[in-house]
């Protein structure tokens, strides 16, 4: 049988660049057979309900847009897949306490309020802490083989891995164990201000704003006050970007506003035919939903056969 390639995006808030270059795009290019979009992930962070089913919405039209075929990829979304919240149930029993006080994410909630001096867990949610088992999860149902992801995720796989490990360590082999599937060149997008590219630090390029509104992006990229025959440095995230979207290199000898305006024609040329393929499904949701649901049909068949395999090995029938 043919590899299991699984990943999702979590819905909180507009996509951007950087999901589209460290996760959408390379699901796509090697064929992804699963994709779904992970609503109750969100939920620890998105308490706004009107919010929260715009960004369903808008990280379901993304990846039709970007090319993701559901003839071919199985694509659903999280909460239409009960099974999912099953298993997760059943994982917390095999995950160590100690493994979810190691997460990143909660380690670095946690680190935040101590530093500015809150109760340590002041606003954090068993959402939060449980998030790695969720994901565990949404992985091991469907007895995923490679899940593609930035590498901001490695540890959540890392974590997915061990917790199928403590299961069939227990129970006999009922659990495949997945590997991640990072493409170092996009491993970390920075973002306009050079930290990472995330929707948290607020420095994101989105993906489908218009074509105007990707110029004023791409013209607050922060430069230096080199020169402009002056070579500047081919990691800066203009050649960066420049290169993932056209496959070539830019002459880094270029004045910066030269670079931007090429680098701006470079990912619109890319973006447009996308970006018009988005907003057509936004305004016609319904044919997205429809595709949501025939996804969901077709993925809790493999969940039910993974979920029943698993009940079984625990001894309830
Ligand atoms: P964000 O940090 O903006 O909230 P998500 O956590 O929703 O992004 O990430 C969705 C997917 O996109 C994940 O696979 C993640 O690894 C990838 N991703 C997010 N930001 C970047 C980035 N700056 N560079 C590369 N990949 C990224
Ligand atoms: N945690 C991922 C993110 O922040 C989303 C996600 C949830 C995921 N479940 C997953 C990714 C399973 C890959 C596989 O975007």
């Amino acid at each position: 049988m043919g590899k299991i390639v699984l990943t999702g995006i979590k819905c909180t808030g507009t996509p951007h660049v950087g999901n589209y270059l460290g996760a959408i795009r390379p699901m796509i290019d090697m064929g992804g057979t699963h994709c779904f979009i992970a609503d109750y992930h969100a939920l620890n962070q998105v308490h706004e309900p009107k919010a929260h089913a715009e960004s369903v919405k808008q990280v379901a039209c993304t990846w039709l847009a970007c090319g993701l075929d559901p003839k071919k990829t199985v694509f659903y979304r999280q909460s239409d897949v009960p099974e999912v919240f099953e298993l997760a149930t059943i994982l917390t029993n095999v995950t160590p306490k100690g493994l979810m006080n190691r997460a990143h994410s909660y380690k670095a909630a946690i680190a935040s309020n101590i530093e500015q001096k809150r109760d340590a867990d002041f606003d954090v949610n068993m959402g939060l802490y449980n998030y790695p088992i969720l994901m565990a999860a949404d992985i091991l149902l469907f007895n995923t083989n490679l899940v593609p992801v930035g590498s901001d995720q490695k540890q959540h796989i890392e974590i997915a891995c061990d917790i199928a490990k403590s299961f069939n360590a227990v129970y006999g082999d009922t659990l495949v164990v997945p590997k991640e599937t990072i493409r170092e060149d996009v491993a970390t997008i920075q973002g306009l201000d050079g930290r990472k590219m995330s929707k948290s630090y607020g420095n994101i390029i989105p993906l489908f704003c218009d074509s105007a509104e990707l110029l004023k992006c791409v013209k607050r990229i922060a430069t230096d006050s080199s020169a402009p025959n002056e070579a500047k440095p081919k990691e800066h995230l203009i050649f960066q970007l420049y290169k993932h979207f056209t496959g070539k290199e830019l002459d880094n000898k270029i004045g910066w506003g030269d670079a931007k305006q090429k680098l701006f024609e470079a990912m619109d040329k890319v973006i447009a035919p996308m970006r018009e393929k988005y907003n057509h499904l936004m305004s016609h949701y319904a044919e997205v939903e429809k595709i949501l649901e025939k996804g969901s049909v077709e993925a809790r068949g493999v969940a039910r056969e993974t979920l029943d395999r698993v009940r079984k090995a625990i001894g309830v029938k």
